[in-house]
C-alpha cells in the first residue's frame, strides 16, 4: 500500500524513457496511479501499447511515442507531442538502458559505444530537449543509475561507465538548472525483479542465488520499491531534495569490490 495520498501527482505530466517494461513501466504507473499523466517512450511500439493498456485499464491517462533516445530529434518530437496533448512536464525519467555482461576483452567498441549512447548519450538528450518543456519551478528529473558506476563490476565496464557518466551529468545539472527550481536527482537500483537486465545478468538459479547472498538484505528488490522512491522524489514532497543519488539496493553497494556476476 502506498504512503502516498491517492491524487498526490494530480495535475501534473510525468514522461518516461524506458516506459515500456521493467523500472521504468513500474515507475510510470505508479505515477498513473496517484493522478499524474504519463508519456511512455521507448523503442518498440508493441511493448508501450501493452504498458500504455495496463494504466489505462486501471483508469489512468497514458499517451505512447515510439523512439530511439539516442535520436536526438526522435526525443524532441516525444517532448513536443507530451507538451502538445498533456501540457508542461512535471516529471522527467531517464529510464532506458540497454546492457549485456561481456568482459571488456569480449566486447567491440561498438559493442561498448551502444550501451554509452543508450545509458549516457540518452540521458543527455533526454534531459537537454526537455528542458523547455519542463515545468519551472518545479520539474523534477529523475535518471536511473546503477551501483556499477561508483562500484566497479566485473562484467559491467560499459555500463558502469555510463552511469558514472549520468551521476556527473546530473549533479551537474542540479547546479545549472536548481536557479529555475528544476530539481535533479538520480535513483541507483540494486538487483530487481522482473526486469530485463537481471534476466540477462542472472539468468539461472545458480546466478540469482549469487546476486541474493551479496546483497545484505539476502534478496532480490521488486518494481515497486523502486517505483515508491521515484513517486517521492517526482512529488512535491521531495521539494528540497536536488543533486542527490538515491540507493534502491538492498544494501548491494555495501559490499566488496563486486565480482559477481564473473564467478
Ligand atoms: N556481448 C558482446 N557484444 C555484444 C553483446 C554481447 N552479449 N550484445 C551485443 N553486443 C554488441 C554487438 O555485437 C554490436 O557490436 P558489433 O557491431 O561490433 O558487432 C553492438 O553490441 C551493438 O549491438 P546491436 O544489437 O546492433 O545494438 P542495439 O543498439 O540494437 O542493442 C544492446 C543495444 C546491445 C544494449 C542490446 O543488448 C539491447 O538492445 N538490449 C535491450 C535492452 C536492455 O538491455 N535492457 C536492459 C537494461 S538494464
Amino acid at each position: 500500500m502506498s504512503i502516498f495520498r491517492e491524487q498526490v501527482l494530480k495535475g501534473k505530466t510525468a514522461f518516461v524513457t524506458g516506459g515500456g517494461s521493467g523500472i521504468g513501466q513500474g515507475m510510470a504507473e505508479r505515477f498513473a496511479q496517484h493522478g499524474a499523466k504519463v508519456m511512455l517512450v521507448g523503442r518498440k511500439q508493441e511493448k508501450l501499447d501493452v504498458a500504455a493498456a495496463v494504466i489505462r485499464s486501471k483508469g489512468g491517462v497514458a499517451a505512447t511515442h515510439a523512439t530511439d533516445v539516442r535520436d536526438y530529434n526522435g526525443v524532441a518530437a516525444a517532448l513536443q507531442s507530451t507538451r502538445d496533448q498533456f501540457g508542461e512536464i512535471d516529471i522527467l525519467v531517464c529510464g532506458a538502458a540497454g546492457n549485456f555482461p561481456s568482459p571488456v576483452l569480449g566486447m567491440s567498441a561498438n559493442g561498448f559505444k551502444a550501451v554509452i549512447d543508450i545509458d549516457l548519450l540518452g540521458t543527455f538528450n533526454t534531459c537537454r530537449a526537455a528542458y523547455e518543456h519542463l515545468r519551472k519551478p518545479g520539474a523534477s528529473v529523475i535518471a536511473i543509475s546503477a551501483s556499477f558506476a561508483f562500484q566497479p563490476t566485473a562484467l559491467q565496464a560499459h555500463v558502469g561507465a555510463a552511469k558514472a557518466g549520468i551521476d556527473i551529468l546530473i549533479k551537474t545539472l542540479a547546479i545549472e538548472w536548481g536557479p529555475s527550481g528544476v530539481r535533479c536527482n538520480c535513483i541507483t537500483p540494486g538487483p530487481t525483479d522482473e526486469t530485463e537486465g537481471m534476466r540477462r545478468l542472472a539468468p539461472d538459479d545458480q546466478a540469482r542465488a549469487r546476486v541474493e547472498r551479496s546483497v545484505p538484505l539476502r534478496r532480490f528488490g521488486t518494481k515497486d520499491e523502486l517505483a515508491d522512491l521515484a513517486l517521492f522524489l517526482g512529488s512535491d514532497a521531495a521539494s528540497y531534495i536536488t543533486g542527490g543519488i538515491y540507493l534502491c539496493d538492498g544494501g548491494m553497494s555495501l559490499s566488496r569490490p563486486s565480482e559477481w556476476l564473473a564467478h
